[in-house]
């Protein structure tokens, strides 16, 4: 029996087996954007009318935050990539523990239930294991737009005072550039009554499509991709097909992909104005980016060490720290990685240094010296990112890995061992 088979079979949890020294070429076909899709669910629960979603990735968080819309009364349908989604008859404001455990993004509901009927009870996400993630600036908001919320026992008590239940606009800073604090009030601030603004907004992708979305369905939002988001409440919003954008994390993961394995690749769809720090990034290490509308390809020369910093949009994003450490880690020479964004998020570290990486770790920098090659190895990933960093790190080795924790990979990348398999990996799920 083959190495890699006879410790494939002594590993039982789901793993994937991925060969080393692999070339891709070819084309990968980037799906619908998580983090996008996820809200916009969420934003369903504004209107009685029906909201068909196209381009949804396949993805378990997005079964999850199914079945969590389902709970509330919403009649949901999906074939493939399309989902129609019709909350008519939302009735159920409280979300139990059970079902949202594990899906930080079901604390978007909050805005469009306190919106839509005036009341929300939902458990406070928590933590997770890249950092402690507080909701503070979620709640701060929606008490500016006149919420009445009570935080006990881990469970967040929203509800709309007056006989209307109607939010009243509001003039809103955020101490921080929060994502999902954005996505928060923007969507309870749209049925609110007259005008509302948000100061030192998120600007992320996923911020412009949610607003995309909602002025679709009939708001009055301006400004959505900047640092000041202005709308004007209205009373009513309709249904619209609408169309998620693609995944800017995973395009970037497969360019990682690409570089990593020294690899000539194109990545489609992509819109390439949604990755301008990870593509700047890719040519100072060494690759050749040819950037069409919507498509990228890349021809990765010698790749050398560079530094990196995660910040919000425009910047580079935490998100992709994880793959670029695993690509920085066979760079010629030095690399300096620091995160920014979540307190800890260097697990990965541990795992690249069993596969003959060289890292040291100072707080939150990771300080990378070069090695030509990595050597395969078992190795688990801790949260999504770090798990979709493995596997590119396995690509890259000499020898077949052993990749641990498909439940967090399977959370945010739709096929991925099919679709690098389709360009020339060589990926088996055990
Ligand atoms: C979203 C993304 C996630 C990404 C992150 C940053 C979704 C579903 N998830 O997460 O993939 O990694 O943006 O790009 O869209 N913070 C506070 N107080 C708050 C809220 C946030 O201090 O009230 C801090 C967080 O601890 C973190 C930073 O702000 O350090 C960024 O968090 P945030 O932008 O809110 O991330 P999420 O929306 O949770």
């Amino acid at each position: 029996m083959p190495i890699a088979a006879s410790i494939s079979s002594k590993i039982s949890t789901p793993h994937l087996e991925v060969q080393g020294d692999c070339i891709l070429s070819g084309e990968l076909k980037v799906s619908g954007a998580k983090n996008s899709a996820l809200v916009l669910m969420a934003a369903s629960l504004l209107t009685e009318e029906k909201l068909q979603l196209q381009n949804v990735p396949e993805l378990t968080d997005i079964d999850v935050m199914g079945n969590i819309l389902l709970t509330m009364g919403v009649k949901l349908k999906q074939w493939k990539d399309e989902m129609h989604i019709d909350a008519s008859e939302l009735h159920h404001v409280e979300l139990p523990y059970e079902l949202v455990h594990g899906l930080r993004a079901s604390f978007f509901c909050i805005g469009p239930l306190l919106a839509r009927l005036g009341q929300a009870k939902i458990p406070l996400p928590g933590g997770c294991e890249i950092g402690a993630r507080p909701v503070l600036e979620h709640i701060r908001g929606l008490k500016a737009l006149g919420a009445f919320i009570n935080v006990e026992h881990g469970v967040v008590t929203a509800s709309v005072p007056g006989t209307q239940k109607r939010l009243k606009g509001a003039e809103i800073v955020l101490d921080c550039p929060s994502v999902g604090a954005t996505e928060t009030i923007l969507m309870a601030a749209v049925l609110a009554e007259g005008h509302s603004s948000i100061e030192n907004a998120a600007q992320e992708p996923e911020v412009q499509d949610l607003s995309k979305l909602l002025n679709s369905m009939g708001a009055k939002i301006s400004g959505a991709g900047g640092p000041k988001i202005t709308i004007e409440g209205v009373k009513h919003l309709h249904g619209c097909d609408y169309k998620v954008i693609p995944d800017r994390i995973e395009a970037g993961t497969f360019l990682i992909a690409a570089a990593i394995t020294r690899s000539n690749l194109s990545v489609a769809p992509v819109i390439p104005e949604h990755l301008n720090s990870l593509l700047q990034k890719l040519r100072d290490c060494g690759c050749t980016l040819e950037i069409n509308k919507e498509s990228i390809h890349i021809n990765p020369g010698e790749i050398k060490g560079i530094d990196i910093t995660t910040q919000p949009f425009p910047g580079f994003p935490t998100d992709l720290q994880a793959p670029f450490m695993a690509l920085m880690t066979t760079a010629k020479g030095t690399s300096v990685i620091t995160e920014k964004i979540y307190e800890n998020r260097m697990k990965h570290v541990a795992e690249l240094q069993r596969m003959g990486a060289s890292i040291r770790v100072q707080g939150n920098t990771a300080v990378i010296e070069g090695v030509p090659q990595l050597s395969a190895a078992p190795v688990h990933g801790g949260d999504l990112r770090s798990t979709a960093a493995m596997v590119l790190a396995s690509l890259s080795a000499r020898g077949n890995s052993q990749v641990e924790g498909l439940n967090h990979l399977d959370r945010g990348y739709a096929s991925l061992e099919e679709k690098l398999n389709s360009a020339g990996a060589h990926i088996i799920r055990h």
